[in-house]
């Protein structure tokens, strides 16, 4: 099977090239001027539109397993195509968690048959050597370490334990993906609020302080320095604890991190507003925090933009009691489109765009042969359109969760058609062709 994109504008290094692409045998197999390309089984006319590197989303909750009612392999990945990722990194706070490799195993079984784009997955940062490389072993792309809840795996709240599995992390080469927010502060006030029937937004803004993320920011910093291992940070929320993790790095500590769209495009004003519909965690910020972020990822010093797609039923989005509020919001199929404005608006480039959401995830996450449209790499492309206008509906939305902080937003630019390994899964509105995602990671695939 193979496929010609033909006349399309072509996202390449800083430029826009009118090329046409061949993909055979699922990979890109040529670029050049379209009157050059091969034959091929099936022609996309590409003209008015723009082709881009399948994007990459490296923080995403496809749920599935006990908790599929918010979302599953199939819907969640529908999602990521219609928002123009061709893969996403699945995080591990399921039920049951992914922290074992039996349980790895049955998740990527499952997953296997049932997925529309490419998925890595996430295992639970483990306390013993034999057991992360075990998990590293079935197939687990990164680790991921929630220091906001200090139930979850009690061993975490021990610094010098810590330190001994993220050397054996930094060992296997695989990276630590971090939730920085102090758990032991946040459960503290919590705890102390619920006695006291506390629970509005207010409180519940108290207990996710900036200053809990800056001290846990600042605290796996230090262990990865201590450690020698890649560590991620996700979701930085603040202007300060960005600027932690850049004095980090400026210091030669192996420290990257993402933004989420809510985090750049929104404020506590929309928390006020919306309430539960705009409630994640790390909690939306003051205003100066998103302009001070959006600032800082267009000098380059933020490493990717990734979803924190969560998404939960609307009736665990809109309880009265603020810690009845499950926290997290989809984010898939509004993130591409937000950006896409941006660009449309000369607020950034398209090329900083690719960097942010392909090429840098690809790169941190050893997906080597994504993020880049070139000759080898795999046939995952996105074309958009720039010029389609239209308001975010998530009652269109193919996840499951039908809510968003963002409806009504009017978008300019879009997703047109969403092509994984050569074939296209997603063409305007549809999808067409089911369950052409493969598992991505360091022992499979990849
Ligand atoms: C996430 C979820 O619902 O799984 N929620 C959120 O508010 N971000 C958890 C997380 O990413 O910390
Ligand atoms: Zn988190
Ligand atoms: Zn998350």
């Amino acid at each position: 099977m193979s496929v010609n994109i033909t006349s399309a504008r072509l996202a390449l290094g800083e430029e826009l090239v009118e090329a046409g692409i061949s993909i055979r045998g699922g990979r890109i197999d040529k670029i050049c001027k379209t009157a050059f390309l091969p034959k091929a089984d099936r022609t996309i006319d590409g003209k008015g539109l723009i082709a881009i590197p399948g994007l990459i989303d490296a923080h995403v909750h496809l749920r599935d397993m006990e908790l599929s009612y918010k979302e599953d392999f199939s819907s969640g990945t529908f999602a990521a195509a219609a928002g123009g990722f061709t893969t996403v990194l699945d995080m591990p706070n399921t039920e049951p968690p992914t922290n074992s490799d039996e349980r790895l195993v049955a998740k990527i079984a499952k997953a296997r048959t049932a997925i529309n784009v490419n998925v890595g997955f996430y295992a639970s940062l483990a306390e013993s050597a034999v057991d992360l490389r075990k998990m590293v072993n079935a197939g687990a792309i990164a680790f991921k370490l929630y220091m906001n809840d200090p139930n979850l795996d009690a061993w975490h709240n021990d610094r010098e334990k810590l330190l001994s599995s993220m050397e054996e992390c930094g060992a296997l080469g695989v990276p630590v993906a971090v939730h920085a927010e102090n758990g032991l502060d946040i459960e503290r006030i919590r705890t102390k609020c619920v006695k006291a029937g506390m629970d509005s937004l207010h409180d519940f803004l108290r207990a996710h302080a900036p200053k809990f993320e800056l001290e846990a920011v600042r605290a796996v910093a230090d262990l990865a320095r201590r450690a020698h291992s890649n560590v991620h940070v996700c979701h930085v929320s603040t202007h300060r604890s960005l600027k932690e993790v850049s004095a980090a790095r400026n210091k030669g500590v192996k420290i990257t991190c993402e933004v989420t769209p809510h985090h750049l495009f929104l404020d506590s004003a929309d928390l006020n507003r919306k309430r539960g519909l705009a409630l994640m965690v790390p909690p939306l910020r003051a205003r100066n925090d998103a302009r001070s972020l959006w600032k800082a990822m267009i000098r380059g010093n933020i490493d990717m933009i990734a979803s924190d797609h969560a998404p939960h039923s609307l009736e665990e989005k809109t309880a009265r009691d603020v810690w009845k509020i499950r926290p997290g919001l989809p984010g898939l199929e509004t993130t591409l489109p937000l950006l896409l404005t941006k660009v449309r608006h000369d607020e950034i480039s398209l090329a900083r765009l690719v960097r942010l959401l392909a090429e840098n995830p690809a790169r941190i996450f050893g997906l080597h042969r994504k993020g880049h449209l070139e000759a080898g790499m795999d046939g995952d492309v996105v074309l958009i359109d720039p010029k389609a206008q239209f308001r975010i509906d998530s009652s269109k939305f193919h996840s499951k969760a039908h809510f968003s902080p963002f409806d009504g937003v009017r978008c300019v630019g879009r997703p047109v058609m969403t092509i994984v390994a050569g074939h296209v899964v997603y063409d305007r509105g549809e999808i067409v062709e089911e369950k052409r995602g493969k598992i991505v990671g360091r022992s499979v695939g990849a």
